[in-house]
């Protein structure tokens, strides 16, 4: 067997989540990048190519002759799938293009810039065959998967409340807006109808429904709390859950002095847990009548899915380039299974696909049509695939 080959769209010089894949996908040694379009200026991806020492013929002048020439390489060097880190408006053009080369693709989130995209998306997954995964990083943590299967066993009794929170205050300063990062985030033709909700409150939704489930209704306020900006940076959604949960998610990039606030709480009937990212090896346990337990990941009796995803013993910090990379290590898992044609192992099932994908476009959407009408609540909707769709046998 061999290392499975990437190739990254995005993420030349000066661009923030593409060198953080990169590491993640490098962690493991399961993964190598060999090959990349990083920019759009020709130039600039050549430039970012010859800074990771890829060989000039494969740091290509843009994504459609990557996947051109990569396809022409014999099978024993072509990439076996791409990695799309750029701004949301390519994520459907770059990703189409590379599905209907027969290469598997890991995108970035939101999935496209809408849920007509995203919809277009997944039939262009359905007919080529390929594999599909979303950086939903935060699944990737092994206290969140202790949660999502403490939840699944019944630990906590019906859930009866789910406290969601995204808290970031770094477009706080309208000073921000200067940075790259903020200059396509609310640029309605880079970003789609979000910045907050598309940025981070998909990550918070993604979260929630990853723990407790589904979530079916929304009522949502999202605004632009600095002046002048053409896209939500701030917003309250209420939820109803399909298990009958209520619950808020609450994402803003106004926070000022936030960081990257991000914390779910669960409440049932007999138990309630605890998680932030800015602690992500703890995950609290607070049972009816008794005093709060401190789980720490590596210590006691944990669920295996939370130990086939640590890496280092108690103690050890593991922390967001970990979770990153579990996506990757998992998503790798499933090429290697298409390579020897054998059923993928079950953690690597575990990395979010083409319904989170089409799920958390109708998020977006929906939370910004929920704002805008008089209505109370809005029925989440999203068109149901085939679960076949993009993922392993
Ligand atoms: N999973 C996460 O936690 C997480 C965190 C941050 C960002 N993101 C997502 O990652 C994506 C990128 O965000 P970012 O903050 O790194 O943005 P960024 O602006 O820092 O980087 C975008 C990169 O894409 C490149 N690019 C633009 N057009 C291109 C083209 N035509 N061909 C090739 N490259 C091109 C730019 O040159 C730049 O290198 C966004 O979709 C964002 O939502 C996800």
């Amino acid at each position: 067997m061999r290392k499975i080959r990437m190739g990254m769209v995005g993420g030349g010089s000066g661009a923030f989540i593409g060198a953080i894949h990169r590491m993640a996908a490098a962690l493991d040694g399961q993964i190598e990048l060999v090959c990349g379009a990083f920019s759009s200026s020709a130039e600039r991806s050549r430039e970012s190519g010859r800074g990771l020492y890829l060989p000039e013929s494969r740091c290509y002048a843009s994504y459609r002759e990557m996947f051109e020439r990569e396809a022409q390489l014999p099978e024993g060097e072509r990439m076996d799938f791409v990695a799309i880190v750029t701004p949301n408006h390519l994520h459907l053009p770059v990703a189409s293009m590379a599905l209907e080369n027969g290469f598997h693709v890991l995108s970035d989130k939101p999935a496209t810039r809408s849920l007509a995209e995203a919809l277009e998306l997944q039939d262009c997954v359905a007919r080529s065959g390929c594999l599909y995964g979303l950086t939903h990083t935060y699944t990737g943590y092994p206290m969140v998967k202790e949660a999502r299967a403490r939840v699944a066993a019944g630990e906590l009794g019906a859930i009866r409340k789910v406290v969601v929170e995204y808290s970031q205050g770094w477009l706080a300063d309208a000073a921000a807006e200067n940075s790259k990062q903020a200059a396509w985030r609310l640029d309605p033709e880079q970003a789609g109808i979000s910045c907050c909700m598309g940025d981070i409150g998909v990550h918070a939704a993604n979260l929630a429904e990853y723990v407790c489930g589904e979530i079916r209704e929304i009522c949502a306020d999202l605004r632009a709390a600095v002046p002048g900006r053409r896209l939500d940076d701030d917003g309250t959604v209420l939820l109803k859950f399909d298990s009958g949960a209520r619950g808020l998610l609450s994402a803003s990039q106004v926070c000022t002095g936030e960081e990257n606030g991000l914390r779910l709480r669960v409440y049932g009937e007999k138990a309630g847990l605890d998680w932030s990212q800015m602690e992500p090896n703890t995950l609290w346990l607070r049972s009816l009548n008794q005093p709060a337990q401190q789980l720490r990941a590596g210590v006691g009796n944990l669920a295996p899915e939370t130990l086939a995803n640590l890496r280092t013993p108690a103690g050890h910090p593991e922390g967001y380039l970990e979770a990153f990379a579990n996506i990757y290590r998992n998503f790798a898992g499933q090429i290697r299974a298409r390579i020897t044609a054998e059923p993928a192992p079950e953690i690597a099932c575990d990395v979010p696909g083409i319904r989170e994908a089409v799920r958390g476009m109708a998020f977006i959407e929906g939370t910004v049509s929920a704002s805008l009408s008089d209505k109370k609540w809005h029925p989440l909707a999203a068109p149901e695939p085939d679960p076949h769709i993009g993922r392993p046998e």
